[in-house]
């Protein structure tokens, strides 16, 4: 079954499947989010303390609002959009302060401010039609501030990680099938050009999960969790981890 992106997280059953199960309190995406919030953090907070006036933050594609709950709290003001009303009315129970849009921002570009400082983009490149990828990281170039804005974008499967087996085994099992599963991936080389070719020039990279994800549902989950801790990071073995941060700025 092929669903548009901007369609999946439409309905309640698959909000209620992202929050209880994807992120349910064991889950593998919670155990890596465990890795990287203080790293995000850490990035916004030395943003905010370098930077002279108030600072705008926009979390595109801000679904259950993760990520706006907790970057809302380190800056002045706090825009999250999203495609999803009902990703959205979750985000409005964790979000304090920040302002919340639905819509498509490039059907109505006036959803957004006119300049942002840090612009946050999680969990969407990867799995958005590549033909959509370029149009939107477009349009956030255009509203983050020049020259000294941030883009903070994820990519939560490389394809040179320790997981690819897996993806190539589960899409040739799943072929032909009725199988939704999300399967895709990117190399840290493709996301480089991508935002190259879209104004942004990356100036960090970070890296969160080196082994496979399967190893998390053994007995040596233990094990995996604490290897990883110590993995994770803007280490030299960053091009290999499964969920990647680019921190970027405009070129
Ligand atoms: C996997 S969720 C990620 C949510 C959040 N960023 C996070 O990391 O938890 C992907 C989100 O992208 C949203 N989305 C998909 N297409 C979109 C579009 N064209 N414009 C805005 N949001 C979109 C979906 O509604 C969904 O909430």
């Amino acid at each position: 079954m092929t669903t548009n992106y901007a369609d999946r997280f439409q309905q309640k059953d698959a909000v209620a499947s992202y929050e209880g199960e994807e992120y349910g309190a064991e889950s593998y995406s919670s155990c890596i989010w465990r890795r990287q919030r203080p790293v995000l953090e850490q990035i916004v907070k030395d943003f905010r303390a370098a930077h002279s006036g108030p600072v705008r933050l926009l979390d595109f594609a801000c679904g259950t609002g993760r990520v706006l709950s907790t970057l809302e709290l380190l800056v002045d003001a706090a825009d999250g959009v999203d495609i999803s009303e009902n990703m959205v009315a979750v985000a409005r129970t964790k979000c304090t302060k920040a302002r919340l849009l639905v819509g498509d921002v490039l059907a109505k570009p006036e959803l957004l401010a006119a300049s942002y400082d840090v612009i946050s983009c999680f969990r969407f490149l990867l799995n958005t039609e590549p033909a959509l990828r370029a149009r939107i990281l477009r349009r956030l170039r255009q509203t983050l501030r020049t020259p000294d804005g941030l883009l903070l974008v994820n990519v939560h499967g490389n394809s040179h990680s320790l997981r690819h087996p897996a993806i190539l085994w589960r899409r040739w099992r799943e072929r032909g099938g009725k199988s939704n599963a999300m399967l895709n991936e990117m190399s840290p080389t493709e996301t480089r050009k991508l935002l190259a070719e879209c104004g942004f020039e990356v100036v960090r990279q970070f890296g969160f999960g080196v082994l496979p994800p399967t190893i998390y549902r053994t007995p040596l989950r233990g094990a995996a969790q604490a290897i990883d801790r110590q993995l994770a990071g803007d280490r030299c073995w960053n091009n290999w981890a499964i969920d990647m941060l680019f921190v970027c700025c405009p070129r």
